[in-house]
């Protein structure tokens, strides 16, 4: 299958930004603004307490809703956590798993992600894997490894037709709201290995597949070239989703090539 098979998709994740009214008013405009012909797939991820409200404000759209995070277990004494049973209740189709902030701040390990895939396929959420290398490990010429390990063991003991759906993103630490962007080789160094990998542990239908993204400073002036880049199917963007008509701009970055 080739990268015109593969339905582009743009993710916005909102972060820990803005409250109810900023969720309901940032979606609204979304909505409004959004040209429904346009073929790329939006996903906005707001935080968890917008969830339910978002997904009413979006559920005459084709507008999708994904969670920021979820826990590995369907419930429990596990004070302050969330299972994928809630996001799917919320109206989630998606979560994100592997954030490098969630690496960074609440020290999640690949292990422990991989939990946490598992358990949102089982939940029937599409996981949104994120990987990508620190500065230094990139300076130390280690991206392919860092990048390798975390596939590895963030996709472990994974059902093959759990492959058909989930998207992984390509998101370089030192990249995220930064203002900085690799340069196009170094991105598709990154997704042509993706790629490869994924056809090497499981078969080449199913790693075609995949939906490959690339997120770190996305922004309306780059999006058109990025979404160009060889493997790259789509884009998860941060600080540019929390601006309507940026992320609008981003989302239809055909008209703006
Ligand atoms: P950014 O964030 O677009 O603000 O760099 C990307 C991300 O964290 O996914």
């Amino acid at each position: 299958m080739d990268k015109e098979m593969r339905q582009p998709l743009i993710v916005g994740n909102w972060k820990m930004n803005g409250g109810l009214s900023d969720s309901i008013r940032l979606v609204t405009n979304l909505k409004n603004q959004l040209n429904e012909k346009n073929q790329v797939e939006v996903v906005v991820a707001p935080p968890f307490t917008s969830l339910h409200s978002v997904s009413i404000a979006i559920s005459e759209t084709k507008i999708r809703l994904a969670g920021q995070n979820m826990f590995w277990e369907e419930s429990g004494a596990y004070t302050g956590e969330i299972s994928g049973l809630f996001l799917k209740e919320s109206g989630c189709d998606f979560v994100i798993l592997g954030h490098s902030e969630r690496r960074q701040f609440f020290k999640e390990s690949d292990e422990q992600i991989n939990l946490k895939v598992q358990a949102a396929c089982k939940s029937e959420l599409i996981p949104i894997l994120c990987i990508g290398e620190k500065l230094k490990e990139r300076q130390a010429k280690e991206t392919l490894n860092v990048v390798e390990k975390q596939l590895k063991i963030g996709l472990k003991d994974l059902a093959i037709h759990d492959f058909e759906t989930i998207v992984i993103a390509y998101e370089p630490v030192w990249a995220i709201g930064t203002g900085e962007t690799p340069q196009t080789e170094q991105i598709e160094e990154v997704h042509h290995f993706i790629r490869g990998w994924l056809k090497r542990y499981f078969d080449a239908p199913t790693a075609n597949m995949t939906r490959l993204l690339y997120g770190g400073s996305v922004q309306p002036e780059n999006a058109a070239s990025l979404m160009q880049i060889d493997e790259v199917d789509g884009l998860l963007v941060g600080g540019a989703s929390l601006h309507t008509e940026d992320f609008i701009k981003i989302i239809h970055f055909e008209e703006n090539r």
